[in-house]
């Protein structure tokens, strides 16, 4: 299996389910980028494991290694919408050349591809809607993350009905977990803790994401490789609507604080509301379920990750706030 951006937060806990859970060798291509961490893919079986470091958007590389593997599996991409508002440019890069390249490699090569996606492709929800996302609704991103995300997924629709590549999509909801960078709204705010920062919450607090554990993500990823039907797109979500106050406050009484040691900061321009999934078509065509459905244990695990493994985030945190000082968040 090639696994690219496989050195990023899903893609390794990817890369460690599929060594724990099947006989499969894996190579990673990424580019390490800022996001990208050899310390999450340390002491993995050298005979099962390697690592390439290299672009997306080299054509050549990106032949050469789709030609030599059964199975692709994209999870390569410029994901911090903050950081597309900041500069776009890499995201157009990275997340619509990127998947351009690896599409037509695998469709040189006749291979089958999987295409990791998000659901912010269909842009927000209002808090009182009483629909969710399903692979009906139409696309409308908000942001330059995930218009390019958006765009990526549009090509790989296109490249299956024109040139019939095997290909399958997924579009999950917001990952928490182990090895998330601490730019990210949980580990910025755990880390934040541990370092006596107060956290820090965007505007009122209102929006709501629907968390799901990074295992449960990737566990779903695995199932559609086995038996997702070529072509189809595929919702991943674990029914963990919570809005951003609310995990704020639980993340501070986890962490043995007051509830309400935390700043008010600037919010993100274009912000969307609220994202929630509808996984019936995941669950019952393919049988998948979340298997972290206590969203409290589940952060509890990943306090205490964050906790123990202070040198995998620690070169990469002050780095981190001082971007975010910049803009007042
Ligand atoms: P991440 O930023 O933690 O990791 C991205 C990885 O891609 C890094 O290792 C980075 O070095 C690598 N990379 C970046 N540009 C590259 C390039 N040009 N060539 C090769 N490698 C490159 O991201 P993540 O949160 O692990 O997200 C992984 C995928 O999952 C993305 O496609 C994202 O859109 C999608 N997704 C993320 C979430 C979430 O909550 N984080 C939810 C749904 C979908
Ligand atoms: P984030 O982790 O950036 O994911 P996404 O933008 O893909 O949803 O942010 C999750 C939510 O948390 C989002 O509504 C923005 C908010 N947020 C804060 O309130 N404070 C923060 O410090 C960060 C990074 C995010």
């Amino acid at each position: 299996m090639l696994v690219t951006g496989g050195a990023g937060f899903i893609g390794s806990n990817f890369v460690h389910h599929v060594l724990d859970h099947t006989d499969d060798t894996i190579t990673v291509l990424d580019a390490m980028t800022y996001a990208g961490n050899a310390a999450s893919l340390e002491g993995l079986p050298t005979e099962r494991f390697r690592l390439v470091k290299g672009s997306v958007c080299d054509a050549a590389l990106v032949d050469e290694l789709v030609a030599a593997h059964d199975i692709t599996v994209h999870f390569a991409a410029e994901s911090h919408n903050d950081n597309s508002l900041n500069d776009p440019s890499p995201f157009v890069q990275t997340n619509i050349v990127g998947t351009y390249e690896l599409l037509q490699a695998v469709r040189r090569h006749e291979k089958r591809y999987h295409h990791i996606s998000t659901d912010e492709v269909y842009g927000d929800l209002e808090l009182d809607d009483p629909e969710r996302f399903t692979e009906n609704t139409p696309y409308n991103p908000s942001s330059p993350y995930s218009s390019t995300k958006a765009g990526s997924d549009l090509l790989v629709r296109a490249w299956v009905r024109s040139f019939g590549v095997q290909a399958t999509l997924s579009n999950c909801s917001n990952n928490y977990g182990p090895r998330q960078h601490v730019e990210k709204f949980i580990p910025r705010q755990i880390t934040n803790v541990i370092d006596g920062i107060r956290p820090k919450l965007y505007g009122t607090g209102e929006n709501v994401r629907d968390w799901i554990h990074v295992d449960d993500h990737n566990a779903a990823v695995l199932r559609i490789l086995e038996a997702g039907r070529i072509g189809e797109t595929y919702l991943i979500g674990a029914d963990g609507e919570k809005n951003n106050l609310e995990v704020i406050e639980l993340i501070l009484t986890l962490m043995g604080q007051p509830s309400n040691a935390y700043d008010h900061v600037n919010d993100r321009p274009g912000h969307d509301m609220r994202y929630a999934i509808d996984s019936t078509k995941l669950r019952t065509e393919l049988g998948w379920a979340p298997r972290f459905s206590d969203f409290e244990s589940g952060l509890s695990d990943t306090i205490e990750w964050y906790r123990s493994n202070e040198d995998w985030w620690r070169p990469m945190k002050q780095a981190t706030e001082a971007k975010y000082a910049k803009t007042g968040q």
